[in-house]
């Protein structure tokens, strides 16, 4: 072969850091939570980037990221906020857990630590919602320490790069050692995220730009011709669908019937549409939170969660102030909010569509 660059099919650690720094100095992403290049991240912004990051896309979290921060400028002002606001502000990023562990953890933060991020994996671990992957990102980014970020967009990378073709998730550990060699001393902060934008804009999952690639030369995915099928993933289990019942109840003043969700479980403390249990196969509606003569709203709500997908069937009623009687509405975790309030409500994704429907369907 005439170019030296080609006679070996996989990169050495020195050409790799060398090339991809190369290439994220020319093209990387200006994100919102990114420092200028040469400058350290703040450790505050990556946390919390990276927590929204979190099976969220980065185009999702951008204003909630900028809306976070201009509303809690520090990890201090976030620590101090009610739980309640945490969540409203939240709305809509999905996992709610996240939104309670990152509260728990800007407390644990401000009052451990005195309001500073600690610099070690190990330490940045004991912190809530922080996982392995969160405690590298950090590690890496914020106080440039040596530390292997992987998340999928690094695993596909490098199951192309060294032409993996053992399946996810079990090829993990392998891909990781992988990450481990090729990972440079210098400018880890970079080179993660460097690998993470190499993912997210040339090394795509279904059309990966291989022309436009700083590590094409040395890929063996490329050169084998497997790069656009890798990485193989074992097939996942079929989620199941659960059905169930959404009771969207209007007073005659306009204002809505919401409940709060039990603090603990999915979705825990977030308000809801009041409805049916959801389960699995066939349901039959039964009396709603009120007397009342129900509507059904043509369509179905569908929403998926982690483990499973959601079915929702909308009911609708109707109601005049006062006149409100029925089993359950005069508990504490019932509440009448006005219409125009039902934005600013810690409603989960999958209620925002419940709401979206039933108000499609009375004001058509
Ligand atoms: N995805 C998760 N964290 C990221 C980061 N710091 N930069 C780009 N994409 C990311």
């Amino acid at each position: 072969m005439s170019h030296g660059e080609n006679m070996s099919a996989t990169p050495d650690s020195a050409w790799a850091a060398r090339t991809l720094l190369d290439w994220y100095d020319q093209s990387r992403r200006e994100l919102p939570w990114r420092a200028a290049p040469g400058e350290s991240s703040d450790a505050y912004a990556v946390w919390l980037s990276e927590i929204m990051l979190q099976q969220t896309t980065v185009k999702v979290v951008g204003p909630y990221f900028t809306a976070f921060l201009k509303r809690w400028p520090r990890v201090e002002d976030l620590a101090e906020a009610e739980l309640e606001h945490v969540l409203q502000a939240w709305a809509g990023l999905g996992y709610y857990a996240r939104a309670r562990n990152l509260h728990a953890c800007a407390r644990a933060v401000a009052d451990v630590y005195s309001g500073r991020f600690p610099e070690t994996e190990k330490e940045l671990l004991t912190l809530p919602g922080v996982g392995s992957y969160t405690a590298a990102a950090i590690a890496a980014i914020a106080f440039d320490n040596p530390a292997a970020v992987m998340d999928g967009n690094v695993e596909r990378v490098l199951a192309r790069v060294y032409a993996v073709e053992a399946p996810l998730p079990g090829a993990k550990p392998e891909l990781r050692a992988m990450l481990e060699t090729l990972a440079p001393g210098e400018r880890p902060g970079d080179f993660a995220q460097a690998m993470m934008d190499l993912g997210a804009t040339i090394c795509t999952p279904r059309s990966p730009s291989c022309a436009r690639c700083p590590w094409k030369s040395r890929c063996a995915g490329f050169a084998s011709g497997l790069a656009s099928v890798l990485p193989y993933k074992t097939p996942k289990k079929a989620k199941p669908t659960r059905h169930g019942f959404a009771y969207f109840i209007q007073r005659s003043d306009g204002a809505i019937l919401l409940r709060k969700r039990p603090a603990k479980g999915l979705l825990g403390g977030m308000t809801e549409v009041p409805g049916s249990e959801w389960r699995e196969g066939e349901m039959v509606m039964s009396d709603g939170p009120i007397d009342a003569t129900w509507e059904r709203v043509p369509g179905i709500v569908r929403h998926t969660f982690t483990h499973f997908h959601l079915e929702l069937s909308v009911y609708l009623a109707h109601t005049e102030e006062g006149s409100c009687t029925g089993k359950d509405v005069a508990l504490e975790r019932y509440m009448w909010v006005p219409r125009r309030e039902l934005d600013a409500q810690a409603l989960p994704s999958v209620m925002r569509k419940v709401v979206a429907h039933a108000l499609d369907y009375t004001t058509r």
